[in-house]
């Protein structure tokens, strides 16, 4: 089987890592940025800390390359048997290009399952219709103390459920068509791979709910992590903070509510448990800011807004934290 990864952030190398460590009959690609990352990883390999614990005692583990690992930029064209089965997409929203797109398609073939681990849920029908597309949601913890390290800093669990193209903003102002009832075979063989490297994944024939479950979280929790620079635990530290998480909140629920978009009564009580459960983390949001990369506001409040403006209904204060957090960057450093 083959397996390819696009994106060597800290997603992208726990995956490798993980299913690398399975020692199964599998080739397993991996298609960074750029070279530099590649050929660090090429000659040392990826340096995986199999817990947040095991950091201080230096106990890690080296996983050699297990099939090419280049950047995005060298793909050519592949024979169809040379094509993935799987493809693993972590690149954040704001690498999600078009180009990047095509580059990936040159390893696709109609029968490769690919599967997108986005924040955020406006993927501007970049996939080609007659892809396998299945969105993966993620509770999983890394992090990437260098370009070729990671810590696998916290257990958790991975949604996977079919796309339904040109639906990928499927709020119910557009006609739902639902996920199909048939899986293909890779999807079988990665849940498969997934258990046996130790990590926990389910089908979901309901990927829109996980989807508008996980937008809200990151919509509560990421703009205000940043502009207050705080891990996420902090934001329960006061009434106040936990007042304007409220406000945010209750503001997306009535848009959601407007677009029929579906939500669970536990809603607000996941958010709260996310930030119990991550305490100490640096959100992805308050680390884009810290490193002055663009942020992916836009794909996260922004697709709350928008989808709010299509059914009529405005979302002032996901307005302000995209003005806030957009003016927070002046530069961009990739
Ligand atoms: O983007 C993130 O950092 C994470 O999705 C979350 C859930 C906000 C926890 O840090």
């Amino acid at each position: 089987m083959i397996i390819d990864i696009f994106g060597a952030g800290s997603l992208g190398l726990l995956f490798y890592s993980k299913l690398a460590l399975t020692e199964e009959e599998i080739r397993l690609n991996l298609w960074t940025r750029t070279e530099e990352q590649a050929s660090l990883i090429r000659e040392q390999g990826v340096q995986f800390y199999p817990s947040a614990n095991s950091v201080s005692l230096m106990d890690s583990l080296t996983i050699p390359a297990k099939g090419s690992v280049k950047p995005v930029s060298d793909i050519r064209q592949t024979d169809q048997n040379q094509k993935a089965d799987i493809i693993l997409v972590t690149v954040k929203q704001t690498h999600l290009t078009t180009d990047f797109v095509r580059q990936v398609g040159k390893r696709a073939s109609e029968r490769t399952a690919i599967i997108c681990f986005q924040n955020g849920i406006r993927m501007d029908n970049l996939w080609r219709d007659q892809w396998q597309v299945y969105a993966g949601i993620t509770t999983e913890g890394a992090k990437k103390p260098s370009a070729h390290a990671v810590v696998h800093s916290g257990y958790g669990e991975t949604v996977i459920g079919r796309l339904v193209q040109g639906h990928s903003t499927a709020d119910r102002g557009d006609e739902s068509k639902g996920a199909e009832n048939g899986q293909s075979d890779a999807i079988l063989l990665l849940l498969n791979l997934w258990t046996k490297a130790g990590l926990n994944a389910s089908l979901s024939n309901n990927i829109e709910m996980a989807i508008y479950r996980k937008l809200m979280i990151n919509a509560v929790i990421n703009p205000l992590t940043a502009l207050w620079r705080i891990p996420n635990g902090e934001l329960l530290q006061s009434p106040e903070r936990i007042s304007v998480m409220k406000r945010l909140y209750e503001e997306a629920i009535q848009v959601y509510d407007k677009a029929d978009i579906e939500w669970s009564e536990s809603l607000w009580n996941d958010i709260l448990q996310v930030c119990r459960a991550t305490a100490s983390n640096t959100s992805s949001m308050l680390a884009d800011v810290q490193q002055g990369r663009r942020t992916e506001i836009e794909w996260i409040n922004g697709s709350i807004v928008e989808i709010g403006q299509r059914h009529q209904i405005a979302a002032p204060g996901h307005e302000w934290v995209c003005a806030l957090i957009e003016a927070m960057t002046t530069k961009e450093a990739d």
